[in-house]
C-alpha cells in the first residue's frame, strides 16, 4: 500500500517536473494582431524549421506570402520579425533602436549586455575597437602584416601538394592576419598556440546546431565541446593577459593597447574574443572564395596581375631590386589608393557568397513600427542580404561573378540607396573595414604574384565551374565536395 502510495508520489512529481519542463521549453510569447504575417511553419520546439536549414529559401517563400514583403516566425520560443524590401531595408540599417549584440545572441549564443565601470558591454567594445583600428594602428601593423604574408606563402609554396583544404589553408593565413591587429602576439608568435586558437575559433563558428541555440543549458554534443573549447581558450587567453600584467606592455599590440586604456582583465579577455570571432567571421571564407574565382576567371586573374605591377612600378620604381622586395615596401597609402581592381573583386565575392541575415533586436521596451506593421518589444529583427544583392533589377544575372558590375560605366550598386550592404551599412558599417581590405589586398597581391596555381577537387581534377554556395544554415560553410589547391612558384615573380 505505502509502496504504491510512494510509486503514484513520484510519478505524479514526474508528471508535475513534465509538464513543467514543456511549458517552459514550448510557451512563447505572441505576437500582436498588426504585427507582419505569421508563417504557418512554426513547430513547438524549434519554431520554423527552415530558417534554420536553409534561411534564403525560408525567407524568399515567406516574403512571396506576404502582401508587405515582411513576415514573423518564431525561432524556438524567441519572435522574429523578418522585413524584406527598399523601406524595410533602409529603416533596419539606419534604427537607432534597434539593437546589433542582441540581435546577433541568437545565432552566437546567449549574450548578456551587463554594465561594467558604469557601461554597456557594447558601448564599451564598440568605442574600444573603433580605436584599435584606427588609421595609426594599422599602418603601424603593416610591416609585420607583409612580413608574416610573405612567410606563410613561400612555407606553402615549398610543398608540391598540400593536404589542407583551399578554404582550411586561407583560413589559417587569414586567422594571422587578423590577429596582428586584434590579438595578443604571444598567438603568433606560438606556433603550437596559434594552431589551438585557430582550431578553436574555427570550431566555435562550426560547431553549432538549433538545438544548441535555443536550448544552451542542454547537454548536448555541441554544447559541452563547444563549452569545453571556449573554457580552455578562455584559460590560455588569461594566462598571456595575466602574464602580460606582470611584464607590461611589450609588443605594441591589441593587449598592450588595452593596458595603457586601464581596462580591466575581464574586458580585455572579452575584447580578444569579441574581435576575432568579428573579423574571422567573414574574412577568411571570403579571401578562399576569391583564389577560387581567380581561378576560374583568368581574364581577371590578368587584370589584378597588371594592378600590382603597375602599384609596385609607381611606389618602388627602382627595378634592380627583387620583384617581392618592392611589394613589401609600398605604403599603407600605396595599399588603399593602388587596388582599385582587388576591392571590386572582393565587393562581388561578398555580394555574391554572403547568404545570411543582418540581425537586430527590438530591446526598447516598447512596440516599434515599421509601415503599418508592429514589432513587438522583446522581438529579433532580421534582413537577409540577397533580398538586395540578388535583385535581378538591380545586380543583373545575380549569381554570376562580375566585378565589373561596380565599375563606374555599369555602377549597379549605385541604383538604389543601400543596394550593397556587404560592408554594413547605415549605423553599423563594418568597423574593421580598413583593416579587412587591407590585409585581403597584401594576402592576394602576394599571392598572385609568388604562384601559378590550380584549384582541383581531392582526387587532383581541376575545378570546372563556380561552385554554389552552401546555404547558410547556422554560420558560413566551406563548399562540398572539398576544394584543394595546386601552386608552382612562378619563375619571374610579379609577371603579368
Ligand atoms: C571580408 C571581411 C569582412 C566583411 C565582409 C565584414 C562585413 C561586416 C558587416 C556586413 C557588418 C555589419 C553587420 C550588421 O549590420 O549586422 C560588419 C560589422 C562589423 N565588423 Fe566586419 N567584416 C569583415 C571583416 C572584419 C574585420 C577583419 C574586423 C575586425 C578586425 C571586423 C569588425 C567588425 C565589427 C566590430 C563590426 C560591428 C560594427 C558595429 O557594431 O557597428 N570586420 N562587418
Amino acid at each position: 500500500m505505502l509502496s504504491s502510495y510512494i510509486l503514484g508520489s513520484v510519478a505524479l512529481a514526474f508528471v508535475a517536473l513534465a509538464i513543467r519542463a514543456s511549458y517552459t521549453w514550448t510557451w512563447r510569447p505572441a505576437f500582436p494582431k498588426n504585427a507582419p504575417r505569421l508563417v504557418s511553419e512554426n513547430n513547438v520546439l524549434f519554431g520554423a524549421w527552415q530558417f534554420w536549414t536553409d534561411r534564403w529559401s525560408f525567407f524568399s517563400q515567406s516574403m512571396a506570402h506576404s502582401s508587405t514583403g515582411n513576415f514573423s516566425f518564431y525561432a524556438g520560443r524567441n519572435r522574429v520579425v523578418g522585413l524584406s524590401g527598399d523601406d524595410a531595408r533602409k529603416w533596419f540599417v539606419e534604427s537607432k533602436e534597434l539593437h546589433l549584440n542582441q540581435g546577433y545572441s541568437l545565432m552566437l549564443g546567449p549574450s548578456d549586455d551587463e554594465i561594467e565601470d558604469g557601461q554597456s558591454i557594447e558601448r564599451f567594445l564598440t568605442t574600444r575597437i573603433a580605436n584599435l583600428l584606427r588609421g595609426e594602428n594599422i599602418i603601424r601593423t603593416l610591416p609585420v602584416l607583409i612580413q608574416h604574408t610573405r612567410k606563410n606563402l613561400e612555407e606553402f609554396g615549398r610543398q608540391q601538394w598540400n593536404k589542407e583544404t583551399l578554404f582550411d589553408v586561407v583560413y589559417r593565413w587569414v586567422f594571422i592576419s587578423t590577429a596582428q591587429i586584434v590579438a595578443p602576439h604571444d598567438i603568433i608568435n606560438d606556433p603550437k598556440l596559434l594552431r589551438q586558437m585557430i582550431d578553436f575559433f574555427s570550431s566555435f563558428e562550426q560547431n553549432v546546431s538549433p538545438t544548441f541555440l535555443l536550448f544552451p543549458k542542454l547537454p548536448t554534443w555541441t554544447a559541452i565541446r563547444r563549452f569545453g573549447s571556449s573554457f580552455a581558450t578562455f584559460l590560455r587567453i588569461k594566462k598571456i593577459v595575466d602574464n602580460r600584467k606582470k611584464t607590461g606592455p611589450i609588443y605594441g599590440d591589441a593587449l598592450d593597447f588595452m593596458i595603457e586604456q586601464g581596462d580591466s582583465e575581464m574586458n580585455q579577455i572579452r575584447m580578444v574574443f569579441a574581435l576575432l570571432i568579428a573579423g574571422l567571421f567573414n574574412s577568411g571564407y571570403n579571401a578562399a572564395w576569391l583564389v577560387t574565382e581567380f581561378f576560374l576567371n583568368p581574364d581577371w586573374l590578368k587584370k589584378v596581375r597588371q594592378e600590382v605591377a603597375d602599384a609596385v612600378d609607381k611606389a618602388v620604381p627602382d627595378k634592380s631590386i627583387p620583384f617581392l622586395d618592392r611589394l613589401s615596401q609600398l605604403k599603407f597609402k600605396d595599399w588603399e589608393d593602388g587596388f582599385p581592381t582587388i576591392d571590386i573583386c572582393l565587393k562581388e565575392v561578398i555580394r555574391i557568397r554572403t547568404a545570411g541575415c543582418l540581425m537586430r533586436k527590438n530591446i526598447t521596451g516598447h512596440d516599434l513600427v515599421i509601415g503599418t506593421e508592429t514589432i513587438p518589444n522583446d522581438t529579433h529583427v532580421m534582413y537577409h542580404i540577397k533580398d538586395i544583392h540578388f535583385d535581378p533589377e538591380i545586380y543583373p544575372n545575380p549569381g554570376k561573378w562580375d566585378p565589373s558590375r561596380f565599375e563606374e560605366a555599369k555602377g549597379e550598386d549605385k541604383k538604389k540607396e543601400h543596394a550593397y550592404i556587404g560592408w554594413g551599412a547605415g549605423r553599423h558599417p563594418c568597423a574593421g573595414i580598413r583593416y579587412a581590405k587591407l590585409e585581403n589586398y597584401v594576402l592576394l597581391a602576394f599571392f598572385v604574384s609568388m604562384f601559378d596555381f590550380e584549384v582541383c577537387y581531392a582526387d587532383g581534377s581541376p575545378l570546372k565551374e563556380s561552385p554554389p554556395t552552401p546555404p547558410a544554415d547556422l554560420t558560413m560553410r566551406a563548399p562540398s565536395p572539398p576544394l584543394y589547391m595546386k601552386v608552382r612558384p612562378r619563375e619571374k615573380p610579379g609577371s603579368v
